[in-house]
């Protein structure tokens, strides 16, 4: 409507904090002239005339890809609810005041700039030696990540023998990372592959079949951690032994490698030499965080020889309990969830905790 574009003119005309860059009434205009002029926010009016209508504008804004926050301004007799999901940031009725006005940008502005800093962790759980833990460890620090309010993704990125698929019991017709369209990956075809295991956790499976992982490029796993990162807060990934050129893509895609080591002397040696790699393709000390599973059970090696062999003491530690994580796999339970004050659970929570920067106590780094 002319008139809600001279109101808006009008509003933002006695005021200098908002500078009006375009008024637009041609719908179809619109996506070219936000990729041009780049603003901090657009309005939409919903009663748009012509050939694209107000709620089709915003469809195909989300869909540009754009990622520019929209409000919407209605009338009383369409009411409106904000939904960020569906690119409604905000919605304003008419007739609304210039305070109003600059208060919903302001708002808008600030939620985006906090949805956009907090950002999301992605964690690859590795070792270069099998056995060590790897899937019970990054299955429960999902668990436990999710536990602490924050949205969670685990990745199965063992993807020869889809070491969660497994583990959780997941029927093989389940679908896999191999079902997302290797083309142009949509968020809403994420969440149809996506596994929703009962403890909270969205999980991606990795194919059901061992001959199907090669079909897994690098493409695919780019792709995929970008997309699950505008939609996770935190994502964990199960990585196997191997150092493929997959098995590095995730590396890549992720913020830190939680490397875990025993006090096994192969573990040990084949994680500094590992170590080696990683600095040599360019992967700084903060991305690589090393954790001791089973670390009561030392085998005559001591804490400082760990510490001496790895070049700096371990970020993290967690008890043996075979009794407990044995059984909680067998049954495909979380220990975090089935036995939350166990020693081996709160070791696992004291490493979500601080792998999202909340603990006081976080260990000294060396
Ligand atoms: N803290 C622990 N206490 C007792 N048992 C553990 C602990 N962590 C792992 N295990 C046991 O060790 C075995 C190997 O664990 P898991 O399968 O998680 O290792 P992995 O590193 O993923 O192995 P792979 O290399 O085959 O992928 C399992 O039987 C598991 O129950
Ligand atoms: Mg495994």
């Amino acid at each position: 409507m002319p008139q809600v574009g001279q109101h808006v003119r009008n509003l933002l005309g006695v005021q200098s904090q908002v500078q009006l860059l375009e008024v637009l009434s041609d719908g179809s205009k619109v996506v070219e002239a936000v990729g041009q002029l780049r603003p901090d926010v657009v309005m939409i009016d919903l009663l748009l005339q012509g050939k694209v209508k107000g709620p089709e504008l915003i469809e195909k804004l989300r869909g540009s890809g754009l990622d520019v926050p929209v409000v919407v301004l209605t009338v009383p007799q369409h009411p409106l609810v904000r939904d960020p999901d569906r690119g409604i940031d905000a919605v304003l009725t008419l007739p609304f005041s210039g305070f109003e006005l600059v208060n919903t940008f302001s708002h808008v502005l600030a939620d985006r700039q906090a949805r956009t800093s907090s950002a999301c962790r992605v964690v690859a759980v590795f070792s270069p030696k099998g056995g060590v833990g790897k899937t019970t460890i990054a299955f429960n620090l999902a668990v436990a990540l999710s536990q602490l309010s924050v949205a969670t993704a685990l990745v199965d990125g063992s993807l020869q023998y889809g070491d969660l698929r497994s583990l959780l019991k997941v029927p093989s017709d389940v679908p896999s990372i191999l079902d997302l369209p290797t083309d142009r990956v949509q968020e809403s075809d994420l969440r149809d592959v996506l596994w929703r295991d009962p403890a909270g956790v969205d999980i991606l499976l990795a194919p059901p079949r061992v001959e199907m992982a090669e079909m897994v490029t690098v493409r695919d796993v780019e792709k995929t951690v970008s997309l699950l990162r505008r939609l996770y807060e935190a994502i964990v990934i199960d990585t196997p032994t191997t150092l493929s050129e997959v098995t590095l893509a995730l590396l890549d895609a992720s913020d830190v490698i939680l490397s875990i080591v025993t006090y096994d002397s192969t573990t040990i040696h084949n994680t500094v030499a590992v170590s080696e790699v990683f600095g040599s393709i360019g992967y700084g000390p903060e991305k690589l965080r090393y954790l001791v599973n089973r670390a009561d059970s030392s085998g005559g090696i001591g804490r400082d020889e760990l510490a001496k062999a790895l070049g700096r003491r371990p970020d993290f530690e967690v008890v043996s309990d075979g009794r407990l994580v044995v059984q909680a796999n067998n049954e495909g339970m979380p220990f975090v969830v089935s036995s939350p004050d166990a020693a081996v659970s709160r070791d696992i929570r004291r490493t979500a905790e601080t792998l999202l920067g909340r603990t006081a106590d976080a260990p000294v780094r060396h």
